[in-house]
């Protein structure tokens, strides 16, 4: 017995060191971490417990037949993340680059059945050189059958993704499928067509870092929800976005222990400047309205104008969705509409309450947007909050201009409640811009038809600019101190705790893609 447990634990520790120490080197000179060395910070201590260490691949093609590793390229297994249960699985990039073939396609297969079946989150850790070459079709069949069980699991299960090292090629998709994207800065890219094959198409010359790198992603694309310095970073803050989420769609998120004390927020009723068309920040709302420290912004960089992430109120996990008058005055472009729409399903396919901050002066106008497709892009916003069987609550900080006012979670399209500060503006659009229209002839006439001008643009500020005449109407349930707010939010999600509100009978509906 005794030559047999030897026998066992050589082979772990074979498996152990992937592709060997020089390559564990090298990956190291890199910046970068090994698989291994990933999972053991991202799991709880002890926690790990790996499946299929010992499988290898079936290839004869190209003298594979005489290069075996231990695992294929790929660690995979389950774990506890903060308690919960977690199924991971992490390229090695040690290992024939981390490249995907038949066996290391199996083994991730392998983790999702497991993690569907028994209702945890999946995490993947890329760092991969793509579809293995000495393998062929075998490996772009792994790939597909990775993006079936994506796309299945969506919904299900939360699937999260860290671009820890290269990601090129069809590669890129099992990402795309998954509810979260990371990037680690300088040591990460995601491309589906590399800059050499660019340079010959285009002619366009551009760097791997250019065309794919974290920071492209997280500002041009928003292909990645989030871009960090390095590796520790990376997994610090995959574990900090699991704390807010359930472990599927049948679970709740976890709180933690609140003891409610006063929750007034004096600097709430300062933060509106007098001037409405001065910007302010509404992470400063947000900061104050929600649990001290708990907002967790995801897609920090991308489409600014809109601010969306995770935080806690009274302890418990919410999904904020905010214009930003510091950006672009808050307007919704196409960007911003396909952020927060993202956002908003996510949200609502994981039971988590969505509170909106409204102050918005509108579409952005121009050919740039309705070429690229504002219409479409911004039915995706209304669609999803339409959608929505969350509780769902609306404040209206200041302004909510046109149709999207309609579109920001009002209670027309389905907010349970909606709330205004005495700042509110709810109107068809600005007071300058409709005193213009509807007085043309009278301004025209006067003697002085700027100053007529500004009465009538008094004149309609006197009437819409406030929250009352909705507020008559029940558009608005109440108006409120903004120092109230916490209080009145924390009192009317608790409320709407027990919300049961279902779909029509359908297979899926067709959001506007
Ligand atoms: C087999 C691979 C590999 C691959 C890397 N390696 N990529 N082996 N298949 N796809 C191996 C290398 O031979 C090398 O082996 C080791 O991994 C490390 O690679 P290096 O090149 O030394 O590392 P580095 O300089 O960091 O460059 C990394 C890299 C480069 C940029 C990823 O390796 C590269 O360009 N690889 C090919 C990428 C590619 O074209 N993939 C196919 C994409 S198409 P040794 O033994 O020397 O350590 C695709 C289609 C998917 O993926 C479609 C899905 C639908």
């Amino acid at each position: 017995m005794k030559d047999k447990i030897k026998e066992l634990k050589e082979k772990q520790e074979l498996a152990m060191l992937g592709g060997g120490e020089k390559r564990i080197e090298s990956q190291h000179s890199k910046g970068k971490l090994t698989a291994r060395e990933r999972l053991e910070l991202l799991l709880d201590e002890g926690s790990f417990e790996e499946i299929g260490m010992f499988i290898t691949h079936r290839s004869v093609e190209f003298g594979l037949e005489r290069q075996k590793f231990l695992g294929d390229g790929v660690v995979t297994g389950y774990g506890n993340i903060h308690g919960r249960l977690v199924y991971v699985f992490a390229q090695d990039f040690t290992v024939f680059g981390g490249s995907l073939a038949e066996m290391h396609a199996e083994k991730i297969c392998r983790i999702m059945d497991l993690a569907m079946e028994n209702g945890a989150p999946v995490i993947g850790l890329n760092d991969s050189g793509g579809a293995r070459i000495q393998e062929g079709v075998v490996s772009l069949g792994g790939y597909a059958d990775i993006f079936y069980k994506n796309t299945r699991a969506s919904g299900v299960i939360p699937q999260i993704s860290a671009i820890m090292g290269p990601c090129a090629g069809g590669a890129v998709y099992s990402p795309a499928l998954t509810d979260f994207v990371m990037m680690v800065q300088d040591s990460s890219y995601m491309f589906v067509t590399g800059p050499n094959v660019v340079k010959t198409v285009t002619h366009e010359e551009v760097t791997s870092e250019e065309l794919g790198g974290a920071s492209t992603h997280s500002t041009k694309s928003g292909v990645t929800h989030f871009s960090f310095a390095n590796d520790l970073e990376c997994i610090e803050n995959l574990k900090k976005l699991l704390s807010y989420i359930p472990q599927n769609c049948e679970e709740e998120a976890p709180a933690i222990p609140y003891h409610v004390s006063d929750e007034t927020r004096i600097v709430l009723d300062d933060i509106i400047p007098e001037n409405p068309n001065q910007p302010y920040d509404i992470k400063e709302v947000i900061e104050q309205v929600a649990d001290a420290g708990s907002f967790f912004e995801v897609h920090k960089d991308f489409a600014e104008n809109m601010v969306v992430g995770f935080a806690r109120l009274g302890g418990k996990s919410i999904g904020i969705v905010a214009n930003q008058p510091a950006v672009l005055a808050g307007v919704l472009d196409i960007d911003a509409s396909t952020k927060g729409a993202r956002f908003v399903r996510f949200c609502d396919c994981f039971n988590i309450p969505l509170l909106v901050f409204e102050d918005v002066p509108g579409f952005l106008p121009g050919t740039d947007q309705e070429w690229n497709g504002i219409i479409s892009n911004g039915a995706k916003l209304l669609y999803a909050f339409s959608e929505a069987t969350v509780p769902r609550i609306t404040v209206i900080t200041r302004k909510a201009y046109g149709g999207a006012y309609d579109v920001m979670n009002s209670k027309h399209i389905g907010a349970d409640m909606n709330y205004a500060w005495p700042s509110a503006e709810i109107a068809v659009m600005g007071a300058k811009g409709a005193a213009e229209i509807i007085f043309r002839n009278e301004i025209n006439a006067a003697s002085d038809p700027e100053a007529k001008l500004k009465e009538k643009e008094a004149e309609y500020v006197e009437h819409f600019a406030n929250p009352y005449r909705a507020a008559e109407k029940g558009y608005v349930d109440e108006v409120i101190l903004p120092s109230e707010t916490r209080k009145k939010l924390m009192r009317a999600f608790d409320m709407l705790k027990n919300k049961a509100a279902t779909l029509p009978k359908k297979k899926h509906g067709n959001i506007p893609l």
